[in-house]
């Protein structure tokens, strides 16, 4: 399934020595640096506890087991969502490309139980989640097998002490280039001063990614096809900031 496998052969990169590169930041295994903030939020209700029970149960994607088996055999092509919030965004994919096997990722309980009874409401039989750290997804899958990464508004750990948090690193940005083949695409969104320059800096330094846009309203506007998110709609600072960039 998915994009063919094609090896990605490890070069020594321009960016092995960059600064940036703490090699504490995302060590495999236990005791590494926590990503995401809270887990708990309000109460559930009957109804979405239930869901966990029931429907996470059955939607759970197996980390390390093979993809093609987690998903109908329609589904041609893997993608995942980061931090999907309230998971507007990764139904929309999902109910738009049901040639996509989409994964989802998100350890806020109160965020998985929404996108859970939004599929209770609207079934769709291409998505699977996580309830955890989207970094034990991305691990835990083929080389080259990730054809469309989503990060949309991650926490943008405003403290200076704490932007190692940051989801978009070298090290993390080396972990998807080894899974993503050659013209896979990886979005990211940002309505944050700070993280926007952070992003765009390790972005366009690392060798595996090169960015779509030819002119600012290639930023500046809203693709077609990239629904807004919760977060944009309720609690956005800022225009947001839109950037596609292509796996070489
Ligand atoms: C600011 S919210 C944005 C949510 C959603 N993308 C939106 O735009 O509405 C960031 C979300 O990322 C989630 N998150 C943070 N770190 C994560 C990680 N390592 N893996 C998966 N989700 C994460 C948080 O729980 C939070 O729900």
């Amino acid at each position: 399934m998915v994009a063919k496998r094609r090896g990605f052969a490890r070069k020594a990169s321009p960016m092995t020595d960059h600064p940036d590169r703490d090699k504490s930041v995302h060590p495999p295994g236990a005791g590494r640096r926590k990503l995401y903030g809270r887990r708990k939020g309000p109460k559930l209700s009957a109804r979405q506890a239930g869901l966990r029970q029931t429907l996470l149960a059955d939607l759970a994607w197996k980390v390390g087991v093979e993809p093609a088996g987690q998903f109908p055999n329609t589904v041609r092509e893997l993608w995942l969502e980061i931090g999907f919030g309230a998971g507007e965004h990764l139904h929309w994919q999902a109910a738009h490309h049901p040639h996509a096997g989409l994964i989802g990722a998100e350890p806020y309980e109160m965020g998985m139980a929404k996108m859970l009874t939004k599929l209770e409401e609207k079934p769709l039989n291409n998505v699977r989640l996580h309830e955890g750290d989207g970094r034990e997804i991305i691990e835990g899958l083929p080389d080259a097998s990730l054809s469309r990464f989503f990060l949309l508004f991650p926490d943008p750990w405003p403290k200076t002490r704490h932007h190692k948090r940051r989801f978009v690193q070298m090290e993390m940005l080396d972990l998807l280039a080894r899974k993503m083949p050659a013209g896979a695409e990886l979005r990211f969104a940002t309505d944050d001063k700070s993280y926007l320059p952070y992003a765009l800096e390790r972005l366009m330094a690392h060798p595996a990614f090169s960015w779509t846009a030819t002119g600012p309203s290639d930023w500046k506007n809203r693709p077609a096809d990239w629904p807004p998110t919760r977060y944009e709609t309720k609690a956005i600072k800022g225009p947001p900031t839109f950037l596609r960039f292509l796996r070489r």
